[in-house]
C-alpha cells in the first residue's frame, strides 16, 4: 500500500493527493463561475475525499445510527433551541435552553451533543452553545416544514417499508391506495385523504409543498417563459394564459405573476377544495377546486403547468390524470408544462434518488427516468417537445404538447 492512499473501502482507492487536487480544482472552478454545476462538483470532490479517511466498518455504524440526527433535529425543534439560539446570537448555557420548555437537562444535553456533531449548534464552551448558519436555517419555516414532514408523516411508513416489501415479494409497488403508507398506517385512503384524519398533517403537507424546491433554482430563472408561453398567447384562442394544475396553495403561480407582472391572460390555480380554500388570497390568481381524475374545467388555455404531480401517481393514474388534460388542450396551442425530476440513467444525483424513495413512501409511486415519462406522456396522446435540463440537480421542465386534435371534454369553465 503506498503512504499516500488509504485502502478503507472502494470508493477511497484513488490516492489522496489526486482526491486533494480535485477538489482545488473544482473549489477553483466554482469560485471563477459561481455557477450551480461547478458548485455541486465541488461538493462531490470534497465528499469523495472524506470517504478516503472512513473506515468501512464506521462508516456502517455511521449509516446504521444516522437517523437520530433527524431525530434530534425534530426533537430541537420542540425545544426551541434553534430559535432560542438564533434570537439570542450569542452564548447560551444548557440551564438556559433546557428551560424554555422546562425539559430535564440530562436529556437536553443529549439533544445538544448530537446537533454540535452534525454542526447544528457550536459549542462554545463546556455545556455552552452559539448558533451556527444551520441553526438559523432550522428557524426558516420552509426548513422546518420539510423535518416535520419526512419525519412526522413519512418516518413511520418508512421503518416499514422493508417489511412492506417482503409481503409483495419484492415488486415495485403501484397504485395510490395499496402502498407502504397504507400497509404501516392500517388505512385505506390515499395520502390526500389520510392527512385530513390527522391533526395538524394537512398544514405539515401543504406547507412541505411549498418548500419542496429547496435552494434549488426556479425554473423561471432558467425556462424561457417568455418566449415559450407568453409570446404565443392568443386572446383569440382562450383568455387563460396558464393553469396551475394541482398547484397547492398557488405559491408558484404568484412567482410567475410577481415575476412576469406584465403578461398577459388569466392565471388559475387548481386544487382539492379543502387545499384552495386556504390557497394565498392574489389579486391577479384565480383559485378552482377541480379533482385531476374529472374532466379538466378550464378548455385551451396557452399552458398547462404541473409540478410534482405525477409523481404522485403510478403510469395508469397518470395516464387517466393526463387523458383529461389532453381533452382540454387545443392542440397547436396549448402546452403541456410538466417540472419534475428526470433521473439520470447513470450517476444519477442523490437528491431525487432519495425522493424517488420518499414518492415510494408517501404515494406508493416513483420519480421516472426520460424514457419513462416519454412513454406514460405517450399513453395519454402527448409527444415530448423537449427535455429541458436545469441548471445543477434541479428539476427539469418537459415541454409536452397533444398529438392530434382530441375530443373536448364535456365539462366547461
Ligand atoms: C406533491 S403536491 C404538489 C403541489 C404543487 N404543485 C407544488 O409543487 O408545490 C400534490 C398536490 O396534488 C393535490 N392533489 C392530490 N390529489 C388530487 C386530486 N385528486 N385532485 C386535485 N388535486 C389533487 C394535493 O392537494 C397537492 O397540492
Amino acid at each position: 500500500m503506498s503512504t499516500n492512499s488509504i485502502h478503507t473501502n472502494g470508493a477511497a482507492r484513488e490516492p489522496i493527493d489526486h482526491l486533494v487536487g480535485q477538489v482545488t480544482q473544482a473549489a477553483d472552478a466554482f469560485q471563477n463561475s459561481h455557477n450551480e454545476a461547478d458548485r455541486l462538483a465541488a461538493l462531490q470532490a470534497a465528499q469523495r475525499l472524506v470517504t478516503v479517511f472512513q473506515k468501512p466498518q464506521d462508516a456502517v455504524y455511521n449509516l446504521a445510527y444516522s437517523p437520530t440526527h433527524v431525530m434530534c433535529v425534530r426533537i430541537a425543534m420542540d425545544l426551541e433551541i434553534f430559535s432560542t439560539l438564533s434570537e439570542r446570537n450569542g452564548p447560551v448555557s444548557l440551564e438556559e435552553l433546557a428551560a424554555v420548555k422546562g425539559a430535564d437537562l440530562t436529556l437536553t444535553e443529549r439533544v445538544l451533543r448530537i446537533l454540535a456533531g452534525i454542526g447544528y449548534v457550536a459549542e462554545q464552551d463546556v455545556r455552552v452553545y452559539i448558533p451556527t448558519t444551520m441553526t438559523r436555517q432550522m428557524t426558516d419555516r420552509l426548513s422546518g416544514a420539510v423535518v416535520r414532514f419526512i419525519f412526522d408523516v413519512g418516518m413511520p411508513t418508512l421503518a416499514k417499508v422493508p417489511e412492506f416489501l417482503r409481503t409483495t415479494k419484492f415488486r415495485n409497488p403501484s397504485g395510490a391506495l395499496n402502498g407502504a403508507l397504507q400497509y404501516a398506517e392500517k388505512t385505506d385512503m390515499a395520502l390526500w385523504d389520510w392527512v385530513l384524519t390527522k391533526p395538524g398533517y394537512v398544514d405539515a403537507t401543504n406547507t412541505f409543498m411549498e418548500a419542496d424546491r429547496g435552494s434549488r433554482p426556479s425554473w423561471l430563472e432558467w425556462f424561457p417563459v417568455q418566449e415559450q408561453i407568453i409570446d404565443g398567447f392568443s386572446e383569440s384562442e382562450s383568455d387563460v394564459l396558464i393553469v396551475d394544475v394541482a398547484g397547492g396553495r398557488g405559491h408558484d403561480l404568484a412567482a410567475l405573476q410577481s415575476k412576469f407582472s406584465g403578461a398577459p391572460g388569466r392565471l388559475i390555480l387548481e386544487d382539492l377544495p379543502h387545499v384552495v380554500a386556504e390557497a394565498t388570497q392574489h389579486s391577479k390568481i384565480e383559485h378552482l377546486a377541480f379533482d385531476l381524475f374529472k374532466p379538466q374545467p378550464v378548455q385551451g388555455a396557452r399552458a398547462y403547468y404541473m409540478k410534482f404531480i405525477l409523481h404522485d401517481w403510478s403510469d395508469e393514474e397518470s395516464r387517466q390524470i393526463l387523458t383529461h388534460l389532453a381533452a382540454a388542450m387545443k392542440a397547436g396551442y396549448s402546452k403541456l408544462i410538466i417540472e419534475e425530476f428526470v433521473l439520470a440513467d447513470k450517476d444519477c444525483a442523490m437528491l431525487p434518488a432519495m425522493w424517488d424513495w420518499e414518492m415510494l413512501v408517501f404515494c406508493n409511486s416513483m420519480e421516472r427516468t426520460a424514457s419513462q415519462w416519454t412513454k406514460v406522456l405517450d399513453s395519454a396522446g402527448f409527444r415530448v417537445v423537449k427535455f429541458w435540463a436545469p441548471p445543477g440537480d434541479g428539476q427539469s421542465i418537459i415541454e409536452a404538447e397533444v398529438k392530434d386534435p382530441v375530443e373536448p371534454s364535456r365539462s366547461m369553465l
